[in-house]
């Protein structure tokens, strides 16, 4: 099983910020999205888009941005204009299903294009820091949408060090205790990165201008019978259903359950975060069956001789401090929102659940199994 993935986080090692220039149209339309949305001309624009784009020449990382493009653009037409009839224009749906069918996954905004391949360093020359992200697509744009996804991008960003040093001691089984305080001084530095979410998101905008435009289409009573992609022929004319952008499509939590022998008892919430991985990148999706069958059959190798017992469910009690964080955030920014707003009021995650209920029995169940 290759776990080499662990190395190196979840992050891609290159990211297109522009297509070739046949693409001109697609990323005029990226690059003014905020302004379009404002004006209501996201119709009439799509509507300008050449139908039918030759991608057999893209390289991996233009086929992200090319997915990043579309599927902004085809939720700003399902979610920027209620009004419209949930058929996505063949401008645009004909292409996008190309570029899904090409990166082994459905053809809507996933955390891969929301997160993992929407950002660039502000300043070069500059180390990785939070506060050096640039996002590189918006939808209304402004600071409380820019800082929501760079969160998400510098917990990702750190995760590489966790992952890879659970992965020395755990599977590559280097006894070398070090791994665990590493892994523990890591997600400290994630926990810490993830109270900084309130600094420049405000709950308020990100309910009402951030979330609107994430929603999917499976389980939304927006879309009942979901959204046609017109033109494709495979799917026939049917309308189909995706879930939408959620960071349950974020590889790290899962990875580190499997290494940590956190485990979930049955519940609609673990079986959304199953059907979460065929909106991942697909060797994301690979690494997260493998540790499963790996998880399945590993031998423990703490001890309580050493240290190894003790440091390890300090690194669960600090995933259950993420949890803990997190279930705060989904009441603050969402379910709190909700009581007091009319208009964007079902209660469930941009990816479909009902959410409130599952994320704290997930919480609950993020304990040492040896305490
Ligand atoms: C304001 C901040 C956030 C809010 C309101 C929020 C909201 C939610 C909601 C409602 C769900 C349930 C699934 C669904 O979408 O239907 C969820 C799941 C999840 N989110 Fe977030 N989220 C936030 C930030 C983050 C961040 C920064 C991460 C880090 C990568 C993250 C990772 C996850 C994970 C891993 C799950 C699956 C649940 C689990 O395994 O415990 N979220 N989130």
């Amino acid at each position: 099983m290759n776990f080499a993935i662990l190395e190196n986080g979840f992050l891609p090692s290159k990211i297109s910020t522009i297509l070739p220039d046949e693409f001109d149209d697609i990323e005029y339309v990226g690059n003014n999205l905020p302004k379009i949305l404002a004006n209501n001309q996201i119709e009439s624009e799509i509507l300008n888009l050449e139908p039918e784009k030759d991608i057999s020449h893209l390289s991996i990382e233009e086929l992200e941005r090319a997915m990043l493009l579309y599927s902004y653009i085809g939720h700003a037409y399902i979610w920027g204009n209620l009004d419209t009839d949930k058929v996505i224009p063949k401008n645009i749906s004909k292409t996008w299903f190309k570029v899904s069918q090409k990166l082994e996954r459905p053809p809507i905004l996933s955390y891969a294009s929301y997160a993992l391949n929407n950002w660039e360093l502000q300043d070069k020359k500059k180390p990785f820091d939070l506060e050096n992200i640039r996002i590189l697509q918006n939808f209304l744009g402004g600071m409380d949408e820019d800082w929501f996804i760079m969160i998400h991008v510098a917990i990702e960003y750190e995760a590489k060090e966790i992952l890879s040093n659970l992965k020395h001691y755990f599977i590559d089984q280097n006894e070398d205790q070090s791994s665990l305080e590493s892994a523990l001084e890591s997600i400290r530095k994630i926990n810490l990165i993830m109270n900084r979410m309130p600094e420049k998101c405000d709950p308020f905008i990100y309910y009402n201008r951030v979330r609107p435009y994430i929603f999917g289409w499976k389980n939304n009573p927006a879309t009942p019978n979901g959204v046609i992609y017109k033109d494709v022929d495979e799917y026939d004319g049917k309308p189909q259903l995706f879930r939408g952008e959620t960071g349950a499509q974020s590889s790290i939590v899962p990875a580190l359950d499997a290494l940590l022998g956190i485990t979930h008892s049955n519940d609609p919430l673990r079986e959304y975060l199953d059907e979460m991985r065929l909106y991942m990148p697909n060797e994301h999706r690979n690494l997260l069956n493998n540790l499963d069958e790996w998880s399945k059959n590993k031998r423990s190798n703490l001890t309580s001789q050493d240290n190894s017992v003790t440091l390890s469910n300090e690194i669960i009690k600090e995933v259950h401090t993420f949890r803990n964080k997190h279930l705060e955030y989904a009441r603050i920014y969402i379910h709190e929102q909700a009581l007091s707003n009319q208009n964007n009021s079902n209660v469930v995650g941009t990816g479909g659940t009902p959410f409130m209920k599952y994320l704290d029995k997930h919480l609950q169940e993020t304990v040492p199994t040896n305490d």
